[in-house]
This record gives structure tokens, C-alpha cells and sequence, in this order.
């Protein structure tokens, strides 16, 4: 097992990629505090990993439930390793249409939500000398535009250059604070779109032909967490996407 014993949490873990990367790092011997808003699910799918599992209920657009989540960490599991800031909520609208409300939502969740979690993550690891790993998930729209997604990639490309920024702020501290990119994934999330016309031209511009798996995140995530592996790696944006980005 690759993370024996390390302390993780995965916010926007109760379904999609969130679920498959608690999944992942249980089987490698992490202990996982899966954390989101939808509580029945979450709960369930931290049951069934065992009890190496728990689950916190955190909306990631509060910061204080954010604080709360880290020392639920050190109170459950005894510290805080990796700090997966997944959570996120898609969103349509263009600069012509998006309101202000929209805009603020997807903001919150999709920016801010990462910010409060590298924050917390970052502060807890500093004070206790741990040289822990933040990742933070972006997309391919966070370096890439896609029109009728003006908030969504606004938030997407501002979780990219928290994490540069971040990284420098804690490079000195030994905590690693990256991204990943992914490409179009089947989760809750895109289901109904991958299902329509958008899908068809989502697979015939993605180099490899096909959308990715939730599985296939997770991998990545497991790298980045894996301070053996990926110990020279930080203020990376690492794009986990059959090639859409390449093109
Ligand atoms: N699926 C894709 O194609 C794709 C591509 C690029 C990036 N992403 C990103 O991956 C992340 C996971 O998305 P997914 O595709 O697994 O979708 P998903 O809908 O399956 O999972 C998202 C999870 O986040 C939770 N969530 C929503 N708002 C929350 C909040 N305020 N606080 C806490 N939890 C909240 C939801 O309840 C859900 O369980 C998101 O940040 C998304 O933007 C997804």
C-alpha cells in the first residue's frame, strides 16, 4: 500500500470523481474523511469503504465549515496529510446571460470553496510540521475556454493560479500544492450532456475518442498525493484528458 496510515480528506466525495478518489486511497491504506453536502450518499459510500472511512458533512462556499472539517481531521484521524478540494457544481451561461446569482454560486463553490480548503489544509499543516499535499481540481476549462461557460471557467482558470500562487507561498514549508485538469468524465455532473449532441462533439474533439472514467482522476490524484512519486512536484497543473488540451 502506497499511503499507509496518511490522513486525507476529499471534499465533494459523496458521488463522481470525489467518490472514486476516497475509493482509491482506502485501498492504499488511507484513512478518509469523505466530505460534501449530500449527506445520504456520503454516508453510505463511507460505510461501504469500511472503517478506515468516516463521513463530515461541509458545504465548501462556508469557510468556517471549512476550519470545522480540518479539525474534525485531527480530532477523528490524529492529523491531516492530503487535502483533496474537489467539490465543485457545473454551470451554463455566457457573459450575455449569466446573472448575478449564478455567477456568485459557481464562484463560491468552484473558487472559493478551493480556497478555503487550501487555506485550512495549509494552515493546520504548517503549524504541525507536516509536509502534506494539497490538490485542488480544475479542468480542462481552467486553461481553455468553452463558450456558454463564462463562471465555470472564470472559476476553473482562478483554481489554477491559486495554485501557482500558493505553491510559492508554501514551497519553503515542504506542503506540495497542485491541480489537475481533467478532461470531459462521466459523472452526475455530465451525464445528461455526454448523452446528447454535445457528446458526440465532446468524443470526436478528445484525441483518444472516448470521455474518461472517474478512475482515471483518481490515478492522478493518487500520484500527487503519493509524496514518493510526486516529491519534486508542486505548483503543477497536471491534465488528465485523452488530449483535448494538446490539440
Ligand atoms: N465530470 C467532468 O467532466 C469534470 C471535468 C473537469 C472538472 N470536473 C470537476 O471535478 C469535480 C467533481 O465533479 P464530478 O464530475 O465528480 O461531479 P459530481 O456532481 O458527480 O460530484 C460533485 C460533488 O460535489 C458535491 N458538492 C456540490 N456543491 C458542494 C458544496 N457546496 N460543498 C460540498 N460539496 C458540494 C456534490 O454534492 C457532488 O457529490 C468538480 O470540481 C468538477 O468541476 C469535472
Amino acid at each position: 500500500m502506497k499511503l499507509q496510515n496518511k490522513v486525507a480528506i476529499v471534499t465533494g466525495a459523496s458521488s463522481g470523481i470525489g467518490l472514486a478518489i476516497a475509493k482509491l486511497y482506502a485501498q492504499e491504506g488511507v484513512k478518509v474523511i469523505l466530505s460534501d453536502i449530500g449527506v445520504e450518499a456520503g454516508e453510505k459510500a463511507a460505510k461501504e469503504i469500511g472503517e478506515n472511512a468516516t463521513f463530515f458533512s461541509c458545504d465548501v462556499s462556508k469557510s468556517e465549515k471549512v476550519d470545522e472539517l480540518v479539525k474534525f481531521a485531527e480530532e477523528k484521524f490524529g492529523s491531516l496529510d492530503i487535502m483533496v478540494n474537489n467539490a465543485g457544481v457545473g454551470g451554463l451561461g455566457g457573459i450575455i446571460e449569466c446573472s448575478d446569482e449564478d455567477w456568485n454560486r459557481i464562484i463560491s463553490i468552484n473558487l472559493s470553496g478551493v480556497f478555503y480548503g487550501s487555506r485550512a489544509a495549509a494552515r493546520y499543516m504548517k503549524e504541525k510540521n507536516i509536509k502534506g499535499s494539497i490538490i485542488n481540481i480544475s479542468s480542462i476549462l481552467g486553461t481553455v475556454g468553452l463558450e456558454g461557460t463564462i463562471a465555470y471557467c472564470s472559476a476553473k482558470g482562478g483554481v489554477v493560479q491559486l495554485t501557482h500562487a500558493a505553491s510559492l507561498d508554501l514551497a519553503k514549508s515542504g506542503i506540495r500544492i497542485n491541480a489537475i485538469a481533467p478532461g470531459f468524465i462521466e459523472t452526475n455532473m455530465t451525464k445528461d450532456f455526454l448523452a446528447s449532441e454535445f457528446g458526440d462533439m465532446v468524443r470526436a474533439n478528445t484525441p483518444m475518442g472516448y470521455v474518461g472514467k472517474p478512475e482515471d482522476i483518481a490515478q492522478a490524484a493518487l500520484y500527487l498525493a503519493d509524496d514518493n512519486a510526486s516529491s519534486y512536484v508542486t505548483g503543477e497543473v497536471l491534465h488528465v484528458d485523452g488530449g483535448w488540451r494538446a490539440r
